[in-house]
């Protein structure tokens, strides 16, 4: 496995195998299932997999948890190694954003509700390197998870409007035998609030239910997902939400389909979720 922190050595080794198709996972590191649930998929999927590491810092505001989130270079590139992992790409925030860095990549409507309205800046920043990473690897597939849910919304669609030539590949989110969704902040979370975490996959599929026994009422839902939540003290909730899924705007009446979503703080740690309930024939 070549692990290399220089853009030039990248580009050398994906270039040496123009012909072979490459698939990318892009991570901040912290690996766990699900990261590794997206490496399966790409090692089963193209000739080269690359991942890349990188705790991106201009999709964190100054007053969230960059300094506090979790690392562990050492146990990531273990992990990679023992998958099959081809290359890994682990820039420094110098070699990514030189002093003279001027560019940013904004998109205008499916960045602007949910995560966007929390995190007014994090989807340029999530952005602008996405298509650096895609620009550095140039991958035939690139590989996300469905837990960040706006996230592969606003990234397909930079890829459309950049005309980014891969396939964009979705992984489904993957989850604790207590329903939590994996994701690498739950080992910031306190013992007491670990345990009370469970609450936002309760919540979606409370709604859910709601949904599959009739209700079509979006503030229904949503209603049905603040209930539920509430119930448990140490929720404090940022946002619930059920939406349509391709634009991102709520929902008075679900027709085609519902993104249902939730954002929640426990303490000062805020995790996310969602289900997403596509579209059926039958729908009214
Ligand atoms: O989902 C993540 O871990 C990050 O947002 C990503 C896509 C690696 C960009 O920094």
């Amino acid at each position: 496995m070549i692990v290399t922190n220089n853009i030039d050595e990248v580009r050398q080794h994906r270039w040496a195998e123009a012909k072979l198709t490459w698939g990318l996972v892009p991570t901040m590191g912290y690996l766990h299932e699900g990261h590794l649930s997206l490496v399966q998929l790409s090692l089963a999927g193209n000739d080269r997999t690359a991942v890349t590491i990188f705790v991106n810092p201009t999709q964190f505001a100054p007053t969230e948890d960059l300094s506090s989130y979790p690392r562990n270079l050492e146990g990531d590139l273990a992990l990679l190694e023992a998958a099959g992992v081809d290359l890994v790409f682990t820039p420094s925030d110098a070699i990514m954003y030189p002093p003279d860095f001027q560019t940013t990549i904004t998109l205008s409507q499916v960045t602007q509700p949910l995560e966007g309205s929390s995190r007014p800046s994090h989807f340029a920043g999530v952005a602008t390197v996405v298509a650096k990473l895609f620009n550095i690897v140039q991958p035939t597939r690139a590989y996300f998870g469905q837990k960040d849910a706006q996230q592969t919304i606003v990234l397909r669609q930079l890829v459309r409007d950049l005309n980014f030539n891969l396939e964009m590949v979705i992984g489904p989110t993957r989850r604790e035998p207590d329903g939590l969704a994996m994701s690498s902040r739950n080992a910031l979370l306190s013992a007491e609030n670990r345990a009370a975490a469970p609450v936002l996959f309760r919540a979606l599929n409370a709604a859910k239910t709601a949904y599959e026994t009739g209700e079509r009422s979006g503030e229904a839902l949503r209603q049905v997902m603040r209930q539920t939540i509430t119930a448990v003290p140490q929720a404090r909730i940022d946002y619930v939400s059920a939406a349509d899924p391709g634009t991102l705007a709520e929902l008075d009446v679900v027709v085609d389909g519902v993104l249902l979503s939730t954002a929640v703080f426990f303490g000062q740690t805020r995790l996310i979720d969602n289900i997403l309930i596509e579209a059926t024939e039958d729908t009214e």
